[in-house]
């Protein structure tokens, strides 16, 4: 290796999961690492590695960027397993449940997305957003106009992010703007996938909104591409809202259960996630664990939307993975910290408050793992590619004061997450590139 690869060397304290550090106050022995004095040497993108600075400096080729993050916490950059990005504009829209929430806000939003020049200009703003709060690989929604895929992806490719993202299929229950033709909807995901696919960062999934909004000749014919391409992801929503699951039990009275809807068209995956599955009982969490699936959760957007309190620990229990997700116009912030704060609450609320420990493995490695991007991404470690969160401990007087407070690392993790914003992300990183540099945007 010589220098006329791109190296560069990140020094300060960092932070990384190896591993699950489990539910307990104390981690799991060898599940995490923490380095006062560390580094993260990174070439062409990649890690190449990450270790004391102490024992790095003697090996650095001459003349390397050294960039000094000594008063900062270095973290893999954050994942968000289910967002939409479609949504950022109806955040926050003044209380409804989800039907009413999705015809009165949601959809009308969506429907502009028919425009090219809006539906790229959402996704730069969106992608803006994420790098500001630290998020580097997120699952996104798009609307049901494939130009709002191509752009998408187009503004994800020039920042060299991993992203995964689908065209939302629906051909029935929306307004005739988002409706498909049911299997002109696949075509156009047949033509999205061969277009990005698997190409850079990129990666697609099959998105039929949810099963209300699709026939059951589109869900099977979906199940039909999913099983000729296993590598492609699928994401949809389930058991969300009591309504939601009344309506599903009134349009598919052969199903035994709402999940059964997706088992009968063959979308219970080893990729597929499923957002919320918050009304589901234990043998529904066996079935999805059985099949591999991932249900997203979405506290912020759970609480907002008043659908109730995803009871994590029972899908642990059940060997059903979860991820974590900001859930974004649903979700009343797009931040990890944000989500990570709703999911202490609700957590709190069901006796099974998170540590910070599990917060941050969730926000990364665990969200790496439930998209089976867990051998690239979610980890800072030789031969991960170069996606980094910084994190300033100072980046409010409260926090300075909270944390001059904490003699523990695990207490400094944990007010971290309960008290972290935007603000708190100084820079983000990805591919080995400085994406986001929170003091060049205040200015
Ligand atoms: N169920 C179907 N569509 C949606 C959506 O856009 N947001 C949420 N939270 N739930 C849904
Ligand atoms: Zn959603």
């Amino acid at each position: 290796m010589t220098m006329q690869n791109d190296h560069r060397l990140l020094r300060g304290p960092l932070f990384t999961c190896l591993d699950d550090p489990g539910e307990d106050a104390v981690p799991l022995a060898g599940a995490t690492r923490y380095l006062e004095d560390g580094a993260i040497w990174i070439v062409d993108g990649h890690i190449h590695a990450v270790e004391p600075f102490d024992a790095l400096v003697d090996r650095l080729p001459p003349g390397i960027e050294i960039v000094d993050y000594r008063d900062k916490l270095m973290m893999p950059g954050f994942i968000d397993s289910h967002v939409h990005y479609v949504q950022l504009d109806i955040m926050a829209s003044y209380g409804r449940e989800l039907l009413d929430w999705l015809n009165d806000y949601t959809f009308p939003a969506e429907c502009r997305f028919a425009d090219a020049e809006h539906a790229r200009a959402g996704a730069e703003r969106f992608l803006d957003e994420m790098l500001r709060v630290g998020t580097t690989t997120a699952q996104v929604f798009c609307s049901s106009h494939p130009i709002s895929v191509d752009s998408f992806f187009a503004a994800a490719q020039s920042r060299q992010l991993r992203m995964i993202a689908g065209k939302v299929l629906m051909d029935r229950h929306a307004p005739d703007a988002l409706t498909d033709d049911t299997l002109g909807g696949v075509r156009d995901s047949e033509r999205l996938i061969a277009d990005w696919h698997g190409r850079d960062r990129l990666d697609y999934t099959l998105t039929p909104r949810f099963a209300p909004t699709s026939t059951r000749e589109q869900l099977d014919a979906v199940g039909g591409v999913l099983r000729n391409a296993p590598d492609l992801y699928l994401q949809t929503h389930l058991s969300e809202n009591r309504g939601e699951i009344a309506w599903v039990a009134e349009l598919f009275p052969e199903s035994r259960d709402y999940l059964d809807v997706y088992e009968r068209h063959g979308l219970v995956g080893p990729r597929s996630t499923f957002a919320h599955g918050i009304h589901l009982n234990g043998e529904q969490r066996r079935r999805l664990a059985q099949g591999g699936a991932n249900i997203a959760f979405c506290p912020t957007s759970n609480l907002f939307l008043g659908s109730g309190l995803m009871d994590r620990l029972a899908c642990r229990e059940a060997g059903l993975m979860t991820s974590l997700a900001s859930d974004v116009g649903g979700g009343t912030s797009l931040s990890g910290l944000g989500t990570l704060q709703g999911a202490y609450q609700v957590g709190a609320l069901l006796g099974q408050a998170l540590t910070g420990w599990q917060g941050f493995y969730r926000l990364t490695l665990g969200n790496a793992r439930a998209l089976h991007l867990d051998d690239r991404i979610g980890s800072l470690q030789p031969g991960f590619e170069a996606d980094i969160a910084v994190l300033d401990p100072r980046s409010t007087p409260l926090m300075a004061r909270r944390l001059s407070q904490a003699t523990t690392l695990s207490e400094r993790l944990f007010a971290m997450m309960m008290l972290g914003d935007d603000r708190t992300v100084a820079a983000t990183w990805a591919n080995g590139r400085l994406v986001h540099q929170r003091d060049a945007t205040a200015a």
